[in-house]
């Protein structure tokens, strides 16, 4: 790969990560996937045009660390390009674009041509490549009255597929399809990459977009979405496009084809290394999810499950009788208690006594959902925290107020009477140690 180009990667990827580990680890896991079943990565034809270099830096990045990424592209503009040159009309029903006959050579040449485009891009950069513009996906005509020449997915053939990751090289595809007569037919690339992502299961989908992420409603990429729980929220939140919802539909839809550990990214071609390899990533990261549970009957919570979290997530475990000394009002959990808030009492107000998130659930948006949960069922809080603990950047962004209390940081938000502030400031750095060193 081109000195510069690595250079650079890595001198981004240190400038965001919080320690080594971190990108270790990630490697570690991902080198141990099949690299067949690694990562389809969708590329819209906007970034070909615009940042292909780019494009190709991040895939000959990924390549030079040992894995080995599935690429499919479209070419949007591409054709819109090429058919109007042709003096062909381009026009659209249901989305679809619909194809008369004389439109198909244009399309593969169009579609070729930026198959070419990649695999040449990659290889400028020292990396390795196929092109494989057809012979993958299987269509049958949809409706030619209707659409002309336009496929729906019949079969994905990998043969050509597993040749080039064996060979160690990156398989570029275009979306072309082909009938069983060997007709070529136009298919919506969502389509092929749904159907692609089907037969491989892969461990990521990852678009890449010139935005890098979905936009909140200010315009910020909305670093995580964790379906199971989020989704009520996605259903009523008016700033989210016609556009925007059809992108989480149709990924909701890809993640309910895959195992529950599989995740969709959507990130940039300079966002891709940083969103793969940390866990505050570059992008947003989407995943069916774990359900959040309030429990508020102490017998109904799993309390070994819960302290393994706690000793997980701070380094030390809960004090001898730490689960009956708590005066529980409730524990919010993720299902499979990978994240969670321990909500207890101090008189009539509520009081957080841990907040513990499992290292390999961090990135996911997991604590975020847990977080949100928290905030709105106790909308006045207090907690407390190690004044050294790297945690407190983020509960300052919180937080109304924090005061500092020995080797304590007491935080509050939402409180209306502050005279109550001091006196329980006092007691609850006050409060004895629940965490012990493990031995
Ligand atoms: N690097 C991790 C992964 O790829 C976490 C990424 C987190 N990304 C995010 N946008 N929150 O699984």
């Amino acid at each position: 790969m081109s000195e510069a180009a690595t250079r650079a990667t890595i001198l981004r990827l240190l400038s965001h990560m919080r320690d080594g580990k971190e990108v270790r680890e990630y490697l570690n896991r991902f080198s141990k996937l099949d690299q067949s079943r690694f990562a389809v990565v969708k590329v819209g034809g906007a970034v070909i045009r615009d940042d292909l270099d780019g494009l190709a830096a991040a895939l000959t990045f990924l390549q030079t660390v040992g894995l080995s990424p599935i690429v499919v592209h479209g070419g949007g503009p591409q054709l819109d390009e090429a058919l109007s040159q042709a003096g062909i009309e381009s026009k659209k029903v249901n989305n679809l674009r619909v194809t008369p006959r004389e439109a198909i050579p244009v399309i593969r040449e169009a579609l070729g041509k930026a198959n070419i485009a990649i695999v040449d891009a990659i290889r400028d950069q020292g990396g390795r490549a196929a092109c494989i513009p057809t012979g993958v996906f299987g269509a049958r005509l949809l409706d030619e009255d209707v659409y002309g020449r336009v496929g729906e997915m019949s079969g994905v053939s990998l043969d050509l597929v597993d040749a080039a990751v064996r060979g160690e090289e990156i398989p570029v595809l275009a979306c072309l399809g082909e009938t069983g007569a060997g007709e070529l037919v136009n298919i919506n690339a969502d389509h092929a990459v749904a159907a692609l992502v089907e037969t491989l299961q892969p461990y990521k989908v990852i678009f890449l977009t010139e935005t890098g992420g979905l936009l909140d409603a200010d315009g910020t990429i909305i670093s995580a979405l964790n379906l199971a729980s989020d989704r009520d929220w996605l259903a009523s939140a008016e700033w989210i496009s016609g556009g925007m919802r059809l992108k989480i539909d149709q990924i909701q839809a890809l993640l309910e084809t895959l195992p529950l550990t599989s995740s969709v990214a959507i990130t940039s071609p300079e966002g891709l290394s940083q969103e793969l390899f940390t866990h505050a990533g570059a992008g947003t990261l989407v995943r069916r999810g774990e359900r959040i549970i309030h429990e508020t009957q102490h017998d109904k919570i799993d309390w070994d499950r819960l302290e393994a979290l706690i000793e997980a997530s701070f380094g030390k475990a809960p004090v001898k009788g730490y689960r009956d000394q708590l005066a529980l009002d409730r524990l919010i959990v993720t299902e499979h208690y990978r994240a969670a808030a321990v909500v207890g009492r101090i008189d009539e107000v509520l009081y957080l006594d841990k907040f513990a998130v499992m290292e390999d659930a961090r990135g996911e948006g997991l604590a975020r959902a847990v977080w949100h949960q928290l905030v709105d069922y106790a909308p006045r809080l207090y907690w407390r925290s190690k004044t050294l603990n790297p945690i407190n950047q983020f509960y300052f962004s919180q937080c109304d107020g924090a005061v500092r209390k020995g080797d304590w940081t007491v935080f509050w938000r939402g409180e209306d009477d502050i005279s109550r502030m001091p006196g329980l400031a006092d007691h609850i750095a006050a409060l004895p140690e629940t965490l012990v060193a493990v031995p």
